[in-house]
């Protein structure tokens, strides 16, 4: 399932990882990528325990806690620390890749399986040309540019590529987590279900069918979900 989810950074949000994102102290980015990855990993990243990354790292963890349709399509168990990265200039792409299916956090040494990726867009398409993030999906890929604040969600198990910055900066917050819910079959099974009640209830209010279909739900859960 590939979800966009607008607006998990209001403008004022944005407004204060712009002025941090000002201070921010750039490294290679390959510090972070498997093997394969890093032969076509060509971008900057802020380094996993930087003063900055801390402070965008609590301001994304906050937003993405009170997203409800993140919440919904992604059922997550663990986030691994979002990390912050920067394409422009002659570090402007990332090749055809696949994401590492453990990450383990250094600071903490815990694992997260990593069954969904995400990107959430830190500046403005305008600000930049090219940049794409390229989803591969059998019919050529899906390219993915969205406004500052939005967030692109996609399976980890997908090739996908930045497609190089060709004018101005890129700047996004990236990571993965792994889902309550292990088989994306399920998952989205489940997303399409809560998503099916909440639009139930906005159109009927709460009713006898409604309260049984949240069962069903619940009880889905039950069956598949891991904590
Ligand atoms: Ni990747």
């Amino acid at each position: 399932m590939l979800l966009h989810i607008p607006n998990v950074l209001d403008a004022a949000t944005l407004t204060r990882c712009t002025a941090l994102l000002k201070q921010a102290d750039w490294t290679n980015g390959r510090a972070t990528a498997g093997t394969q990855a890093a032969r076509v990993k060509n971008n900057l990243q802020l380094p996993e325990a930087s003063p900055v990354a801390l402070q965008l790292r609590a301001i994304v963890l906050e937003a993405l806690s009170k997203n409800a349709p993140f919440f919904s399509a992604a059922l997550p168990r663990r986030i691994y620390p979002p990390l912050f990265n920067r394409y422009g200039g002659e570090a402007n792409a990332f090749g055809n890749h696949v994401d590492n299916a453990i990450r383990t956090h250094p600071a903490s040494a815990q694992h997260v399986r990593t069954d969904l990726s995400f990107t959430l867009f830190l500046n403005n398409p305008a600000d930049y040309g090219g940049g794409e993030l390229v989803i591969e999906d059998g019919m050529g890929g899906r390219a993915v540019k969205l406004p500052a604040g939005d967030l692109i969600l996609y399976p980890s198990y997908s090739v996908h590529r930045v497609e190089p910055v060709t004018r101005g900066a890129r700047l996004a917050c990236f990571s993965w987590l792994e889902s309550m819910v292990r088989e994306p079959q399920q998952r989205t099974l489940l997303h399409e279900l809560d998503t099916s009640i909440v639009a139930l209830r906005g159109e009927q209010g709460e009713s006898e069918t409604a309260v049984r279909l949240t069962s069903c739900y619940h009880n889905l859960m039950r069956m598949w979900a891991t904590v």
